[in-house]
């Protein structure tokens, strides 16, 4: 059988990869308190082997008191107890390694826990040496915050500390303080934290709110934002124009891919959430190259139609600056599910999507075997986010629920109570049910990667946008070894089937099974169909 990836030769190990975002706390238990662990990953590596995946991003894992689960790290070179411990991570790393995939972890640079003992020392005393590693300020002269800026889990991005009388930023919650990245000495610890993963053998990082670390020095107030209504959060009162974004971040993203680069061939994957223009920066220049992968996350709030999927994919393509790698993203553990948003049949659309197009894919866990919308009852709600502003819609415990391995007591997730519920139809949705189910979700995503690794067009080949009938998507994949046509309806009506003028083709995938068209491309693509051809030139 081809592997393209060893067809991608000298390209670098994640253009062809896809990669697997593990939520720990939810992945799943072996030690029986209800919340996920690096044990429970361990055991279940087989699931991302037999699922064809190549690199597995795990959400924090370092000592918290996990305000924001884990993204409020009082230890950037541990692991919390929850979890496991070092010897525990090194044994996940071997076994990831040995099985053929790469590990990347959740590098948290825009803040610590507030109970970090940088912070602690910090707030200790205004003469503190640790004192200008978090962004301080005197109150304003008529008293209050220094500026206006909020903070993305509502109300002002400023806790006020009456031990010292003033001020600190936290751009999420006030148990989150923001680090001071101006100071040279906080630059120079996380550069030893970088160190202390790549030098254990990590294959890279995604670098949690990369945007966010650099702020205006002389903290300007934010602009109000003209379109702000109550509904958005108040995160959105004013546009983040000094305090995200800042020309400096490029300089401090390059520093971070240097010290990358000196490991050899480790990954960078920036989360970034700016309009086009501004993510395409992070991608750096040849001169200074910034992260290997600014996130691309346009699929995650795009209407769900052909039209604008075809804009988004034309014009992201078209954005790329030279030797820009693309990638993208359907779902993650801060936005809503996508079977939940798009509904089933899509889902699987949805799937041939994601692993079609030309870029890195990452798939986020749960998402192969189609858990929906989770109702969270109030008594269960832990997302500080959805507790801080509710009623407005915020919350992320839906897309964090545990993950279902089989029918039995708790999905085969843990002998506990689990810390979120599963999702309600969890008795048939799981891995151990989908796995026997040609039909499965989870059977589409294991075809869907197995061709991704058959042809290099899929994996590494270039991509062309197709004339379609209205609601269908249609683009052409193509390397050296061959030719592959993607058409996808993404309505719930059957439409016509597009087809490149003067080629033959097979049909190798289609989302609903056995696939009725003809060899010379005749027929409709039934309602919420997508497939794949090979196209062979006409002798
Ligand atoms: C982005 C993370 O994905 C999210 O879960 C977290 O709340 C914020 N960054 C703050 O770290």
């Amino acid at each position: 059988m081809i592997d393209a990836r060893a067809e991608a030769g000298a390209r670098p190990w994640w253009e062809s990869a896809v990669i697997y975002q593990v939520y720990p706390r939810s992945f799943m238990d072996a030690d029986g308190d209800g919340v996920g662990d690096l044990a429970g990953i361990r055991a279940r590596l087989d699931h991302l082997v037999d699922l064809g995946v190549d690199a597995m991003w795990l959400s924090p894992i370092f000592p918290s008191p996990m305000a924001d689960f884990g993204y409020d790290v009082a230890d950037y070179c541990a692991v919390d107890p929850v979890f496991g411990d070092l010897a525990g991570f090194d044994a996940l790393l071997a076994e990831a390694h040995w099985r053929g995939l790469r590990v990347l972890l959740d590098f948290v640079p825009n803040h610590t826990s507030d109970q970090h003992p940088w912070f602690i020392a910090s707030r200790s005393s205004r003469d503190d040496s640790r004192r200008d590693w978090y962004i301080w300020r005197d109150p304003a002269p008529g008293g209050g915050p220094p500026n206006n800026w909020t903070s993305d889990m509502g109300g002002s991005a400023w806790a006020f500390d009456e031990a010292t009388g003033q001020y600190y930023l936290h751009a999420f919650l006030r148990e989150q303080p923001d680090l001071n990245w101006r100071n040279p000495a906080v630059r120079e610890a996380m550069r030893e934290v970088m160190r202390f993963w790549f030098d254990r053998g990590v294959d890279g990082f995604r670098i949690d709110v990369l945007w966010h670390c650099i702020k205006d020095e002389g903290l300007r107030d934010n602009p109000a934002n003209p379109a702000f209504e109550a509904w958005m959060g108040e995160k959105h009162k004013v546009l983040q124009t000094h305090s995200a974004n800042q020309p400096e971040i490029h300089e401090l993203a390059h520093a971070m891919r240097r010290l990358a680069d000196e490991y050899g061939d480790r990954l960078l994957v920036g989360e970034i959430c700016l309009p086009l223009d501004q993510l395409m920066h992070y991608y750096g220049t040849a001169a200074a190259p910034g992260v290997h992968l600014p996130f691309n996350f346009q699929l995650f709030e795009a209407p769900w139609d052909a039209a604008t999927l075809a804009r988004i994919i034309r014009e992201y393509e078209a954005a790329l600056p030279p030797g820009g790698w693309p990638n993208w993203v359907l779902g993650s553990h801060d936005s809503p599910r996508l079977a939940g948003r798009i509904g089933e049949a899509q889902a699987r659309v949805a799937a041939m999507l994601l692993l079609t197009l030309r870029g890195t894919p990452t798939l986020y866990q749960g998402d192969e075997i189609g858990i929906g919308r989770v109702e969270i009852p109030p008594d269960r709600i832990r997302d500080p986010q959805d507790l801080r502003q509710p009623g407005l819609g915020l919350g992320r415990d839906g897309a964090r629920t545990p993950m279902a391995w089989s029918a039995g007591p708790q999905g085969g997730f843990t002998r506990a109570e689990p810390w979120l519920p599963l999702h309600a139809d969890w008795r048939s949705r799981n891995v151990a049910t989908q796995a026997t189910e040609p039909g499965s979700l989870l059977s589409l995503y294991r075809r869907l990667l197995a061709l991704r690794r058959q042809h290099p067009a899929l994996a590494t080949g270039t991509i062309a946008l197709c004339e379609a009938a209205p609601d269908v998507l249609a683009y052409t994949r193509e390397s050296e070894a061959g030719r592959l046509f993607v058409a996808l309806n993404l309505s719930h009506a059957p439409r016509p089937m597009p087809m490149p003028a003067g080629m033959a083709a097979e049909c190798l995938c289609s989302t609903h099974g056995a696939w009725p068209g003809d060899g010379a491309g005749q027929g409709a693509l039934r309602s919420d169909e997508g497939v794949i051809l090979r196209l062979e030139a006409r002798p």
